[in-house]
């Protein structure tokens, strides 16, 4: 499939900070298209299996208290490589350190709570769109009307 899909969440921080609306416009105006997207208050048990692969690591207990601190927004997001392209408008982990022009960058000042979380890879995509997403019909098909300039789309989406 030419357009990649991956799962982004906006951390406690981003909604209790009110930051919301700022990050999801800049995936919006990047031209990622939006496929999914809900606020949910998560079970300790969906984000302890969200965040498995750091189970056995040091900051996983505060990770998980933290995700469940307070609601959580969760999109789906569909692009031509839409997993690298969220990863670098995400910015570095620590957001001290993310370069300006990134979320974390220009919108953060620490490691822990740094406002998104997107997919690292094709796998972790799909497991993790499962997790948030698990209804069939909750992921909407749908075609952007601006599409043929946002995309050279004979070179790039063929
Ligand atoms: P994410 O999974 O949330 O998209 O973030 P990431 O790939 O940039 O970073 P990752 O290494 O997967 O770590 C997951 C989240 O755990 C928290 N963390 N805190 N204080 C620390 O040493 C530390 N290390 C990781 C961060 O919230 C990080 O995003
Ligand atoms: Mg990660």
């Amino acid at each position: 499939m030419a357009l990649e899909r991956t799962l982004v969440l906006f951390k406690p921080d981003a909604l209790q900070r009110g930051l919301v609306g700022r990050i999801l416009t800049r995936f919006e105006e990047k031209g990622l298209r939006l496929i999914g997207l809900k606020l949910r208050q998560f079970s300790r048990a969906q984000i302890e299996r969200h965040y498995e692969v750091h189970k056995e690591r040091p900051f996983y207990p505060k990770l998980v208290q933290f995700m469940t601190s307070a609601p959580v927004v969760a999109l789906a997001l569909e692009g031509k490589d839409a997993i690298e392209v969220t990863r670098t408008l995400m910015g570095a982990t620590n957001s001290r350190k993310a370069l300006p022009g990134t979320i974390r960058g220009d919108l953060g000042m620490s490691f822990s709570n740094n406002l998104v979380h997107g997919s690292d890879g094709p796998e972790a995509a799909q497991r993790e769109l499962a997790l948030f997403f698990p209804e069939p019909g909750e992921l909407v098909q749908w075609t952007p009307c601006n599409l043929e300039w946002l995309y050279s789309v004979a070179e790039e989406l063929a």
